[in-house]
């Protein structure tokens, strides 16, 4: 069997108010080999690409190496699955289109977070719902500003701090600001954008238990006009930069943790050596 090497974006969540809904691909790569290589580890059999890739048909073992910090909102595990799948496709025969398809199916129910593996799967800013995603066109020049503390969050514990039931005004919040941050994006509304990223249904309580986060959103928020979220679970805070306004603003953010600026992926998996 040909061996097969794939690259996948990690992906930030949300974007704000768009709550398991709306997921942006970065230009951080998971990537997975079918061929041992000096600079890539072992997989272990416990890794979620390692399941991904087994229930797509895949055999044999793997090679992995990633830049993406795990357990850090910015879709590590995300990233692993959609590789894992896509790969196991692909090895399979189906073409690089039909193994996103399939990959997207795969990877969003093994990980329940649809909005992570569609903007892993197919790159760019992603509208996703279970089984479906649609791309939501860019008219900006943006890069992505994200910044983490050295601590982890985990999706579930977090997600277990969040109201079950929230008052109607929450709700019209936040879809008002969802459809206004997807109409911003595609229509190359700038000053829209800057107001888009309020959320009313998940960010506050998950603060709460990351208050460097918290701080860092309020640097982000007093560094000049931009739009900043939690990314997926946090802790990463991630802003959107015009061009070229990316290191000022990181200079601005808590010494500590990691720091980047990002492009947006636009790519999303792909077979690297074919
Ligand atoms: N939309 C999910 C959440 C993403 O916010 O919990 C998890 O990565």
């Amino acid at each position: 069997m040909t061996p097969v090497r794939v690259t996948v974006p990690a992906s930030s969540a949300n974007l704000g108010p768009g709550f398991d809904t709306l997921g942006m691909a970065l230009d951080l790569p998971f990537v997975l080999s079918s061929e041992p290589d000096d600079e890539l580890l072992t997989m272990d059999s416990g890794h979620p690409a390692r399941r991904a890739f087994t229930e797509a048909g895949g055999e044999g073992p793997l090679w992995w190496r990633s830049p993406i910090p795990p357990g850090r909102g910015l879709g590590f595990s995300g990233a692993a699955r959609v590789a894992g799948a896509f790969m196991g496709y692909c090895m399979a025969g189906l073409d690089d289109s039909s193994a996103r398809d399939s990959a997207f199916e795969l990877a969003g129910r093994l990980e329940g977070h649809w909005d992570n593996a569609a903007a892993s799967t197919f790159g760019g800013i992603m509208a996703a719902i279970p089984g479906r995603a649609v791309r939501v066109p860019i008219a900006l020049d943006l890069q992505v500003v994200v910044w983490w503390p050295n601590s982890e969050t985990s999706t579930n514990r977090s997600r277990a701090t969040l109201r079950e039931s929230v008052p109607l005004a929450d709700c019209v919040h936040n879809i008002g600001h969802v459809a206004v941050l997807v109409a911003a994006l595609a229509s190359g509304d700038i000053d829209a954008l800057r107001a888009a990223t309020s959320d009313q249904l998940h960010q506050d309580a998950r603060l709460a238990l990351a208050p460097s986060s918290r701080a860092a959103l309020e640097v982000l928020d007093e560094s000049g006009p931009i739009a900043a979220w939690l990314s997926g679970s946090g802790p990463t805070v991630a802003a959107f930069a015009r061009r070229g306004d990316g290191e000022r603003l990181l200079s601005c953010l808590p010494h500590g943790g990691g720091a980047r600026v990002l492009e947006i992926d636009s790519r999303g998996a792909v077979v690297v050596n074919r």
